[in-house]
């Protein structure tokens, strides 16, 4: 079985729907996966840069679990990655550690998922896969799962149902 690592990059999972009802049910449903929760362990705080490190080479595939902020990943995540994939280790002459892994992105938008064509925007990660000899594992992707609707108990419910088939997919990804 693949070593899974997978990162949530949520700013406040106490506040999420989508994303904690993904995490929630790929930790149960692959309990073998390593999970790392950025904001319980990094708001605010320096990164463990050899920890994080340890993670990502223990792995074979690593997902980036996270909410769209501003057409992008949150920024506590691009932290991560600017303070964790180093010269030396993930890149430079020297630095292969990454070397042979597989990158999935997963994750979710307030914005409907076919209102634009979202990969576009992450082609940044898949050069930073290009230049650490990682392949593209794969998207999955799930839209109108904004905050604003969670008032209403009808879009709450179909919400996390929307979340829920969203982690059966990338459950179904990172099996095949
Ligand atoms: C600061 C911020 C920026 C956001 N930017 C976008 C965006 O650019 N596009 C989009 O579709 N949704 C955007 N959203 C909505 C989030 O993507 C959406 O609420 C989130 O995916 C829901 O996941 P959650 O229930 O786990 O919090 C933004 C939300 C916040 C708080």
């Amino acid at each position: 079985m693949k070593n899974i690592l997978i990162i949530s990059g949520h700013t406040d999972m106490d506040d999420s729907v989508a994303n904690k009802t993904i995490m929630s049910i790929l930790e149960e449903k692959l309990p073998e996966c390593r999970t790392v929760y950025l904001d319980r362990l990094y708001t605010h705080k320096p990164i463990d840069v050899a920890t994080e490190q340890q993670n990502l080479i223990w792995a074979d595939t690593i997902v980036l679990q996270f909410p769209v902020f501003w057409f992008s990943m949150p920024s506590l995540m691009h932290r991560w990655m600017e303070e964790v994939f180093l010269h030396g280790f993930s890149h430079g002459s020297a630095g292969d550690k990454l070397k042979g892994k597989t990158m999935v992105l997963s994750y979710t938008t307030g914005a409907p998922a076919d209102c634009m064509n979202w990969d576009d925007f992450f082609h940044f990660l898949r050069g930073a896969c290009q230049f650490t000899g990682m392949s593209y594992g794969g998207t999955v992707h799930t839209g109108s799962v904004s905050y604003n609707l969670r008032q209403d108990p009808q879009q709450l419910a179909e919400i996390t149902q929307r979340a829920a088939a969203h982690a059966e997919k990338l459950i179904a990804l990172l099996q095949a």
